[in-house]
């Protein structure tokens, strides 16, 4: 990994005010990812990581603080996004999916059919390049959606719960496939997960938030060997600490929060 930071935050804080009240979402984040790293980010429900993840992609704007992507090529878009749910277009073909983004910069056809067609093979679904969304299960929508993020070729990936809607089986086949393409790129990856163990066989580092306010509450050095491979990795005793680890800090801050939701 290059230690050169790609995402610097400096004391970035978000409150969101509407007729109902005003939540203090992030409070004072400090945080610096380095190029290459894959950085996870677990914490309660509404502790402000969707918030976090639409401000390093540009929907959302702080309220105070700095916010630095360093960007390396200008004609590459500065971020993509992988949601929680299939966001891909019901009217294209897996292959025009996967290539929307390059269409949109321009490039040409038989170019970005090609880029299309690489990731297609490495998601597995090169028989159903020609496909529609309505013809593929879930799994396969989602796997697109990682296709299409990594054929953006953006300075950094942004991924918010992406497999969180998936059945155990595929969600492990989408793992894997992430865990391959990203050691093949090494792509500057933030990713948003309620699995400890999703962030323990994917993360470089995890960050547990607290909650509300969202503040960072430690971050985790993951010390597992790379490449990895997710069901020998379960099985180490250093994986079973790291998960000791932060569930015993994570579990404070749930329980926080279901107090907080008590007495409401
Ligand atoms: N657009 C918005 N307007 C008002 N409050 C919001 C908005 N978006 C998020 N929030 C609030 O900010 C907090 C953090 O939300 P969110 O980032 O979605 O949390 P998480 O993704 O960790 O579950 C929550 O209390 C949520 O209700
Ligand atoms: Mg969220």
């Amino acid at each position: 990994m290059k230690e050169d930071p790609k995402i610097r935050l400096s004391n970035v804080s978000k409150e969101f005010i509407s007729r109902t009240g005003h939540t203090v979402a992030l409070k004072k984040i400090n945080l610096t990812i380095p190029d290459g790293e894959f950085f996870c980010i677990v914490g309660p429900s509404g502790c402000g990581k969707t918030t976090l993840l639409r401000i390093l992609a540009g929907l959302e704007e702080a309220s105070s603080g700095v916010i630095d992507i360093k960007s390396t090529d200008p004609t590459r878009p500065l971020n993509s996004m992988v949601f929680q749910e299939q966001s891909i277009f019901p009217w294209m073909n897996v292959r025009d999916n996967v290539a929307y983004g390059l269409r949109v910069r321009s490039i040409p056809k038989k170019q970005r059919y090609e880029i299309a067609d690489h990731y297609i093979s490495m998601i597995g679904l090169t028989k159903f390049a020609d496909a529609y969304p309505h013809q593929l299960s879930g799994g396969m929508k989602q796997r697109v959606s990682v296709a299409r993020a990594f054929a953006n070729d953006p300075e950094i990936l942004l991924m918010d719960e992406p497999f969180g809607a998936l059945d155990e089986q595929n969600r492990i086949i989408l793992q894997q496939e992430l865990l391959r393409i990203w050691e093949l790129t090494k792509k500057t990856t933030v990713f948003i997960t309620h699995s400890i163990d999703e962030a323990l066989c994917l993360g470089d580092r995890i960050m547990i938030m607290t909650a509300n306010p969202g503040k960072i509450k430690a971050i985790i050095n993951v010390d597992l060997p790379r490449p990895r491979d997710i069901s020998t990795i379960r099985i180490s005793s250093r994986y079973n600490e790291l998960y000791q680890e932060i569930w015993l800090s994570l579990r404070e801050e749930v329980m926080k929060r279901q107090e907080a939701a008590a007495t409401l």
